[in-house]
């Protein structure tokens, strides 16, 4: 996984409400002012920017899979702010960091068990994962669609090999899981936040960037835009509310451990 490409400078447009619940997190965690942060598919770098802000004595360094989101953060980088372009999978950090941040992007990532071991060694003693992503009961009207796009026969014969490209859990399952690495002390913890986008257009640019690129990945050249059109099509007929908002399921998955 993490071979997705994405557009940073539209996603630095679409991305609102992962931009919110980011922005909220950094703002519940303390600072010394000189710690080594690690930022786990940082994407346009925009989070990892606010973190670099917090430790002016510290360093901050954002990785990334998609060359197309390094591309943007890299606009960001400062004195103590770098972004690489590096599969979170591969990761072999040790003893370096003081938090290891991660907004909307491991459910990304289907392996947490190589996930959690590769923090757990990452981080110094006493050092914290502070991790947000997407939950089970995450995007179910978008789920609901593309399955059904997917199952047409126009397209089904593309998605023969494919592999659902994320790893949604339920909090508990992955409180057991977090149990199983040394940490001295943990919390998971699920959230509901479901929304209304303002628009249809803000759908739409949420659909594009990122939801759909794994999917169009799959297809041919000349049945993309057929396909995304669809989809585009059944989300505004299913998600609209009366008062124009398009409603959607977000479900997070919350997670604090200390080493
Ligand atoms: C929805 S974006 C979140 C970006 C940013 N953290 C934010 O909150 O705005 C998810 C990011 O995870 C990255 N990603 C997914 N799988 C990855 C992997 N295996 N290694 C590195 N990055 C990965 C994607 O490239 C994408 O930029």
């Amino acid at each position: 996984m993490g071979n997705f490409e994405f557009d940073g400078q539209k996603y630095k447009s679409a991305s609102g409400h992962q931009k919110e619940w980011g922005t909220r997190i950094v703002a519940e965690l303390s600072f010394t002012g000189a710690e080594a942060i690690l930022d786990l598919g940082c994407g346009d770098g925009v989070l990892t920017k606010l973190l670099a802000d917090l430790v002016p004595e510290g360093k901050v360094l954002g990785i990334d899979a998609s060359v197309g989101m390094i591309e943007t953060a890299k606009e960001l980088e400062g004195h103590n702010l770098s972004f690489a372009c590096q599969d979170i999978n591969d990761m072999a950090f040790s003893n370096e960091f003081d938090l290891i941040f991660s907004n909307a992007a491991l459910h990304w990532v289907r392996n947490h068990e190589r996930l959690l071991h590769s923090c757990h060694i990452a981080l110094k003693p006493g050092g914290v994962v502070r991790f947000n992503f997407a939950g089970d009961g995450n995007c179910s009207n978008f789920y609901e669609v593309i399955r059904k796009v997917m199952d047409h026969p126009t397209y089904s014969e593309y998605f023969k090999n494919f592999e659902w490209p994320w790893y949604m859990p339920r909090y508990n399952e992955y409180e057991e899981l977090v149990k199983q690495y040394e940490f001295r002390e943990s919390r998971v913890w699920e959230e509901n936040a479901d929304r209304n986008f303002s628009t249809k257009e803000d759908m739409v640019k949420w659909i594009d960037q990122p939801s759909i690129v794994p999917f169009l990945k799959f297809l041919p050249e000349e049945k993309k835009a057929g396909f995304r059109n669809e989809v585009v099509r059944k989300m505004i007929d299913i998600t609209t509310q009366p008062d124009e908002t398009c409603f959607e399921t977000f479900r997070r998955i919350n997670v604090f451990a200390r080493k």
